[in-house]
């Protein structure tokens, strides 16, 4: 319990330190719909993610969250969640067709310590920084958290509530055949 509060309280620090710190990357603010951001990251019931500790469900209910928030927030969102054993060419089949303004990689592929992880993590650094070379890599900072809407909000700043305007919804793929369900 004294564990639990003191991970919330230490992220709530450093969310309120973030916010300070780093300003918006761009200015004018952009219109509600108009920016595109793909997010690549492990499926929740991947073994990988199991093998680091997290809880299937609540990383299934995170991602979607994070997600179903972008899209309320007025970001146009595509998530292709995939292991490493899927050939990276899924995710390249993804880019075409979509101007798109971010991209982003999960916590999952970024800090588990695992080499076949690291590998696939730099694999898509390549691939985004060959294929969409402008558009900027955002990366969340807990994998069963929020934040990519957080980083989302840093990079890209709308102009106005999109609450009644929210963005489009550009797919939520699962790429598995070896996950639990
Ligand atoms: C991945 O896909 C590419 C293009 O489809 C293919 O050339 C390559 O051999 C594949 N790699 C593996 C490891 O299957
Ligand atoms: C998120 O994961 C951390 C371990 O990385 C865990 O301590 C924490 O309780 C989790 N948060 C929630 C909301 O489950
Ligand atoms: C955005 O608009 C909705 C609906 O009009 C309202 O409920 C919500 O409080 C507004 N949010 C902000 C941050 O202004």
């Amino acid at each position: 319990m004294v564990l639990l509060i003191s991970i919330v309280s230490f992220g709530f620090v450093g969310a309120a330190a973030a916010a300070s710190r780093f300003a918006p990357y761009q200015t004018p603010k952009l219109a509600c719909g108009s920016v595109n951001l793909l997010f690549t990251g492990l499926p929740a019931y991947h073994p990988l993610v199991t093998q680091q500790g997290f809880d299937p469900a609540l990383i299934d209910a995170a991602v979607r969250a994070d997600s179903a928030s972008l899209l309320k927030a007025g970001y146009n969102v595509r998530v292709v969640l995939m292991g490493p054993e899927q050939n990276i060419s899924v995710l390249a089949n993804r880019i075409p067709g979509t101007n798109w303004n971010g991209v982003g990689v999960g916590n999952g592929v970024r800090s588990a310590g695992l080499p076949e992880l690291i590998v696939r993590f730099e694999d898509i650094l390549q691939l985004y920084h060959e294929r969409v070379p402008r558009a900027p890599v955002l990366f969340n900072y807990i994998s069963n958290s929020t934040l990519f809407l957080w980083a989302a909000q840093r990079h890209f700043p709308l102009a106005n509530n999109c609450t009644n305007s929210p963005g489009k919804d550009l797919g939520f793929e699962v790429y598995c055949d070896i996950c639990a369900q």
